[in-house]
């Protein structure tokens, strides 16, 4: 009872990789096998199992030792956590690590969080596993004080919601003008040479496998999972006044996705014409690369605003950087993204980006109103090119919501 027999010496038996290391199923033994001050990285599922492993964990451990969560975990957790541990001067570093099953044989990017010595302590150890960037320097960097590495984490899921939702919605375009998924991979293989991306890349792959000579896609139930960094990116969103709408559409197509019954029934009453979409491959492109700069401003300026108000000190440009490769969103954008924030954290103001929202603002429109009028849901599209539209400009009807807001209940107005 309460062990795991033989659990890891099996697995340790399995692959030859691990001959030289040690595998144990009873938790005191190991926490004795290992030099002072210890340092342990957990990986199992966030949330009650990793206060279940810090109860048994924290009597067999001294002061000093540190504890690394490499999980998932909300960094208001993580938060008290670390002040839990301070109490018997344990160390706590919430790590977050992006990259999947690929990252964890590869080097994922990793985004440790906690008190700066201990993560001095052990820097050496997490920047061998990691990633590196095209420079050669490890795709992990210390990110901040508190909760920091989780908190960033999150955004980083935050923004890779919208840049699946994106693809999905492309597929979607095109699925609607009659592709098949290897035509549609076809015209995404072309687009490589100008938006390529880790997702890009293995969206290609999925629109091409094929299971008993039938597209994969086509026998996959539309009903999308999620467990849980969206949500949290979107209420932090929320709390922190920043308008990171494409990450809330995002995680709600997810939400609109998994009442399949209910669509199913609505679409029986609200019946659908045949759409007709009048696009071409180009302005679908364009309208992705707008959508996309939009996607990654907003995700940036939400963790300024965290850094400001959590006084997490957040390095824009060392974030962008370490999400460069290892992780799930990496890409050309983001390899763009390191210079332009190390001069403005607000990265519609770099020359580029303007050059480049300027030339496909038409495109995006174009997109927006050829897919709403024909009947598809475009969530992350049709939002980006309102925020575009409203951040840019200078006369809202939010005149009207003051005057409103002081009729009913005296709100004053300026
Ligand atoms: C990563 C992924 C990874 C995981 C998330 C995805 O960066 O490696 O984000 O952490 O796949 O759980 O979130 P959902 O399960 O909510 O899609």
């Amino acid at each position: 009872p309460n062990s795991e027999e033989n659990i890891a010496v099996n697995f340790k038996k399995q692959h030859p990789e691990l001959e030289n290391t040690e595998a144990y199923d009873d938790l005191t033994a190991f926490v004795h096998s290992i030099q002072v001050p210890r340092k342990i990285l957990l990986m199992v599922n966030a949330g009650a199992t990793i206060d279940i492993i810090l109860n048994e964990l924290t009597p067999l451990l001294s002061k000093g030792d540190i504890i690394i969560d490499g999980g998932n975990s909300h960094y208001a957790d993580t938060e008290r956590r670390i002040q839990n541990l301070d109490k018997k001067q344990i160390h706590f570093i919430g790590c977050g690590i992006s990259g999947g099953e690929q990252g964890a044989l590869k080097g994922p990017s990793m985004m440790p969080g906690g008190n700066e010595n201990a993560y001095a302590k052990i820097e050496k150890y997490l920047t061998p596993i990691a990633a590196k960037d095209k420079n050669g320097k490890p795709c992990c960097t210390y990110i901040g004080r508190g909760g920091s590495g989780h908190y960033v984490k999150t955004i980083h899921n935050g923004i890779e919601y919208v840049e699946m939702q994106l693809l999905a919605e492309v597929y979607h375009i095109f699925h609607k003008m009659g592709k098949n998924p290897s035509e549609i991979a076809t015209i995404l293989n072309t687009w490589k040479n100008e938006v390529n991306s880790f997702l890009l890349e293995i969206t290609i792959d999925i629109l091409s496998t094929l299971e008993n000579d039938e597209p994969l896609l086509n026998k996959i139930l539309d009903k999308a999972g999620n467990k849980g960094t969206g949500n949290w990116a979107t209420i932090s969103s929320a709390e922190l006044g920043i308008p990171s709408t494409l990450i809330a559409s995002s995680l709600f197509a997810r939400y609109i996705s998994s009442f399949k019954d209910e669509r199913t029934a609505l679409n029986q009453i609200y019946q659908k014409k045949q759409a007709h979409l009048n696009l071409d491959n180009d302005t679908i492109l364009q309208a992705y690369k707008l959508a996309r700069i939009i996607n990654h401003h907003q995700g940036f300026q939400l963790l300024n605003e965290a850094s400001n108000s959590f006084d997490y000190e957040l390095n824009l440009s060392e974030i962008a950087r370490i999400w460069t490769n290892g992780c799930i969103i990496r890409s050309e954008l983001m390899e763009g993204l390191v210079s332009i924030l190390k001069s403005t954290t607000n990265i519609l103001i770099n020359d580029s980006i303007i050059d480049c929202l300027t030339d496909n603002k038409n495109s995006l429109t174009k997109l927006v109103v050829e897919s709403v009028s024909n009947g598809l849901t475009i969530p992350c599209f049709s939002d980006a090119l309102n925020y575009f539209n409203g951040i840019t400009e200078e006369n809202l009807p939010a005149n009207l919501i003051q005057a409103q807001r002081d009729y009913f209940g005296a709100h004053t107005y300026q």
